[in-house]
Formats: structure tokens, C-alpha cells, sequence
């Protein structure tokens, strides 16, 4: 049995009262807040950066902050993030030039560190790193925007990922990202992750008659 985790992606919140969202999905049970970094060059979408990390922590926001770097180059924003407070940094194998490097630059941060996979990215990126890994992301769709379905192709990538990780003997995290909602997240679930991102399934479900509450879908992962 896994410990669960749930990490509302704050890309489907409003921006314009982040703060306020952030407080609203810990408070109904969110476990991680999942900060997605695009950089209009490795994805063609432009979202946040250190500075907004560093406001949700001077808001208050003591919950893990998980950030996904969708960008390249990696390297100069691992220090960034660092300053601001991340708890997480993840990024893709494939925009870095040095990924051992990279990783070790987290870490010796204070950081936990991971490498996120793309739909066809394989796992052999983990081959000789796997003792500087925290977290293994599988993308269940191709990065750059929320609302997206799931590729159903992730779920043996879970498996196959899900091996490597009980193999290692680590206690590394297997986190899913993309098109994760209530009827598909036991079948994830099976297959071996145990964080959950999801941004447009949390966000869309904010209820009229109590706007602040999400206890409702996150209850229901
Ligand atoms: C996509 C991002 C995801 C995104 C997921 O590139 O990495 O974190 O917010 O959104 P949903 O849950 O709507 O697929
Ligand atoms: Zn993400």
C-alpha cells in the first residue's frame, strides 16, 4: 500500500487570486501544490516562475510546493526555485545538458529531486541516476496545457516505472500528470502511481453555493 498523495495544478486556478486558490484546495485536502513552469521555448505556453513560488510562501502556503520545469535550459532556474522555497524540482531529461548535474544541483539545494517523462520519452533516462532520484513524473499527456485526455499508453509506462522504482529499493514517488479525473484515477492507482496531479478536474468542480471548497472532487480521488 502507498502513502497518496493528491497535487492540484495551480496552471487551471485563477491567477488572479492564487493565493486564495491555493488555500482553498489545501484546506479541502490537497496533499502537494503542482507549480507547472513553461517557458515558451521547451513548451509553447508561458506560465510562472520563482517569483510567484516565493509570493504562495510568503502568503503562508507551508505545503510541499512541487515544481515542474518545463524548460530549457534547466540549470540557471534549479537556483531560483531553490531561493523561493520549492520542495520538488522536476525537470525533462531531454532539455537538460548535464542531468546528472542537474540533479545533484537540487539536491545539494535541499530539494528533492525528479526527471519527468514524456509520453515518448523512455525510462532509460534513469538507468545510471537512479540513486539521485526523489520522484519519477510520467506525463499522460504532452506538456504544455491543462485540460488534455489521458494517453492510455501511461498506464504500462506506470507499470514499467513502478518496477524499476521497487527494484531500486528507494522510496522514490511515481507521479501522474495529465488528464487525471475521479473515473480514471483507480486504474492509475493500479498501476502504480501513488501522486496525483490534476488541474482541470480540482478547478472546474469549485461549487456555486461554497466557491472555497473542493472537498468534493479531491474527496472523491
Ligand atoms: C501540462 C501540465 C499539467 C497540467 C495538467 O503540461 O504539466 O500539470 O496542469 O492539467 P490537467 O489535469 O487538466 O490535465
Ligand atoms: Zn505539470
Amino acid at each position: 500500500n502507498y502513502d497518496f498523495q493528491i497535487a492540484p495544478s495551480i496552471l487551471s486556478a485563477n491567477f488572479a487570486r492564487l493565493g486564495q486558490e491555493v488555500d482553498d484546495v489545501l484546506a479541502s485536502g490537497a496533499d502537494i501544490v503542482h507549480f507547472d513552469v513553461m517557458d515558451n521555448h521547451y513548451v509553447p505556453n508561458l506560465t510562472i516562475g520563482p517569483m510567484v513560488c516565493e509570493a504562495l510562501r510568503s502568503h503562508g502556503v507551508t505545503a510541499p510546493i512541487d515544481v515542474h520545469l518545463m524548460v530549457k535550459p534547466v540549470d540557471r532556474l534549479i537556483g531560483d526555485f531553490l531561493s523561493a522555497g520549492a520542495s520538488y524540482i522536476t525537470f525533462h531529461p531531454e532539455a537538460s545538458e548535464h542531468i546528472d548535474r542537474s540533479l545533484q544541483l537540487i539536491r545539494d539545494g535541499g530539494a528533492k529531486a525528479g526527471l519527468v517523462f514524456n509520453p515518448a520519452t523512455p525510462l532509460s533516462y534513469l538507468d545510471h541516476v537512479m540513486d539521485k532520484v526523489d520522484m519519477i513524473l510520467l506525463m499522460s499527456v504532452n506538456p504544455g496545457f491543462g485540460g488534455q485526455s489521458f494517453i492510455p499508453g501511461t498506464l504500462d509506462k506506470l507499470r514499467q516505472a513502478r518496477e524499476r522504482i521497487d527494484d531500486s529499493g528507494r522510496a522514490i514517488r511515481l507521479e501522474i500528470d495529465g488528464g487525471v479525473k475521479v473515473d480514471n484515477i483507480a486504474e492509475i492507482a493500479r498501476a502504480g502511481a501513488d501522486t496525483f496531479v490534476a488541474g482541470s478536474a480540482v478547478f472546474k468542480a469549485r461549487r456555486e453555493e461554497d466557491p472555497h471548497r473542493y472537498d468534493s472532487v479531491i474527496q472523491a480521488f
